[in-house]
């Protein structure tokens, strides 16, 4: 009994031994192969696509800002004042951010607090890593952050203000927290004040909701959003303003405004500009200049899937965006509408300063250079450097640029040519902002708030109206 018991499980262990052996070869096999695989598929992936940013560096930069400190004389530290806005958009494209952003932080400044910045939220589509944003990672369940000091630079992202100036300076959302406690703060609903100022023009709204803080003797105010049933845009500047001419009576004092003098772009994507500069420098002799920018126009060309976007902007009759309204500007928009709103006629004109085609780009550069450098007198004349910012890459592009050079452009680069390590990546928006902002001539889409944050640090750095071109 007890010899054939232990006979049987040698049988049994044998049996597995020897299948064991024949499976050897098979298990090393596999291993060798997911090896393979895997060293592969490391290996290409690092080729063509970086990681993620991690922002380590910056993040813990931005938490030590001098200003996140309690013990700060007033109107800093524990016994400063604040404005946080929550209902400030998010996940929503950078550059509709971006605006909003700036003119809540000139809010905080003409009703001396500090502002309370957040942080970018990406909204899911445009973040460049979704492959990261796995369902098993904890990102899955965040929208993903770009700290606002990866985007620009100055006193809205926590600098300084200018000497002598004792307005007390921004503070990150997290510092916010910690100086004001939820008990201590003075919440002040949109949905109390914004139904009486809606459809007022910009400067009215702005004073109307500058009195109100001023008059709050609270240390710490919020600005709390009304739901979104209620009000699909809550923000204290909603899109229904940025989007109409009603915005236009706030340029003098926004343009003015130290949030708009000190704004800067960020050493991040200063950085990238100049390790790709040598793109922009002329090969030849006689082109030899010390700022390539100097002789640049940068055209926006935002394709894909904009056709869509722009019908319905004819649909709705939209106008131009905030400061693409300009009056000042030479390529303002008129309304087609003796063409008959929705018809077929309607469309066409609206595309073509929407969705212009290679042909009229061509022709538009050229109209515009002859009458930039027509503009400039007696001054050095040469206009030959073309920068194109576009998602458009392929054959179109190609050819696109074929009928430019045909055409006398000597030097044409694109967004996809420069060359951008991770954080750069992340904010290449940024870094073709920057591009454009320099160039001599700058052609946008009227229509795009891309464009016209463009448009405002152009006028910002004293760029004339005759070098802000649309479509
Ligand atoms: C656009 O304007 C036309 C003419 O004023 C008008 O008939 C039409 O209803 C408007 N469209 C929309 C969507 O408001």
């Amino acid at each position: 009994m007890e010899y054939s018991k232990t006979a049987k499980r040698n049988r049994t262990l044998r049996r597995i031994l020897v299948r064991g052996a024949l499976q050897k070869p098979r298990i090393l096999g596999f291993i060798a192969v997911s090896i393979l695989l895997y060293t592969w598929f490391s290996y290409t992936r690092d080729k063509s696509k970086l990681p993620p940013p991690s922002y380590k560096r910056l993040w813990k930069w931005q938490q030590d800002l001098p200003q996140h400190n309690l013990n700060l004389p007033f109107p800093e530290g524990r016994t400063g004042r604040y404005l946080k806005f929550s209902c400030e958009i998010k996940q929503l494209g950078w550059n509709n951010v971006f605006n909003e952003l700036l003119m809540n932080a000139h809010l905080a400044y003409e009703t001396q607090r500090a502002f309370v910045f957040q942080d970018y939220f990406w909204k899911d589509e445009y973040y460049q890593w979704p492959e990261s944003r796995s369902y098993w990672s904890t990102s899955y369940w965040y929208p993903m952050q770009t700290p606002l000091n990866a985007l620009i630079s100055g006193p809205t992202a926590g600098g300084p203000w200018a000497p002598g100036d004792d307005t007390p300076r921004s503070v990150s959302n997290k510092y916010w927290k910690t100086v004001c406690p939820s008990r201590e703060r003075k919440r002040i609903y949109t949905r109390d004040i914004k139904p009486a100022i809606a459809n007022s023009p910009g400067d009215e709204i702005f004073a109307h909701w500058k009195k109100i803080i001023l008059d709050t003797p609270e240390r710490c105010v919020e600005i709390v959003p009304a739901p979104r049933k209620q009000d699909n845009y809550p923000q204290v500047f909603d899109l229904w303003l940025w989007g109409s001419s009603r915005i236009l009576p706030l340029w003098e004092s926004f343009s003015k405004s130290p949030v708009s003098q000190l704004l800067d772009s960020s050493p991040i994507v200063k950085a990238a500009i100049v390790r790709n500069k040598f793109l922009f420098s002329p090969r030849d002799r006689a082109g030899w200049t010390k700022n390539p920018y100097d002789r640049m126009m940068a055209m926006h060309i935002r394709r894909g899937d904009f056709k869509e976007a722009c019908l319905n902007l004819a649909y709705w009759n939209s106008t131009f965006y905030s400061w693409n309204l300009m009056p000042s500007l030479p390529d303002p928009l008129d309304m087609p509408l003796h063409l008959g709103w929705n018809t077929p006629a309607y469309n066409v004109a609206i595309l073509e300063r929407c969705l212009p085609d290679a042909e009229s780009i061509v022709d538009k550069a050229r109209r515009a250079r002859e009458e930039y450098l027509g503009s400039l007198g007696s001054q050095e004349k040469n206009l030959d450097i073309m920068y194109l910012l576009t998602n458009e890459k392929g054959e179109w592009l190609e050819e696109m640029k074929k009928a430019l050079e045909k055409d006398g452009w000597s030097m044409i680069v694109t967004s996809s040519d420069l060359e951008l390590n991770s954080e750069e990546t992340d904010v290449s928006m940024a870094i073709d902002m920057d591009i454009a902002r320099m160039a001599a001539v700058f052609i946008g889409n009227g229509w795009s708030s891309f464009t016209s944050n463009i448009v405002h640090r152009r006028f910002i750095d004293g760029k004339l109206p005759i070098s802000m071109r649309f479509w």
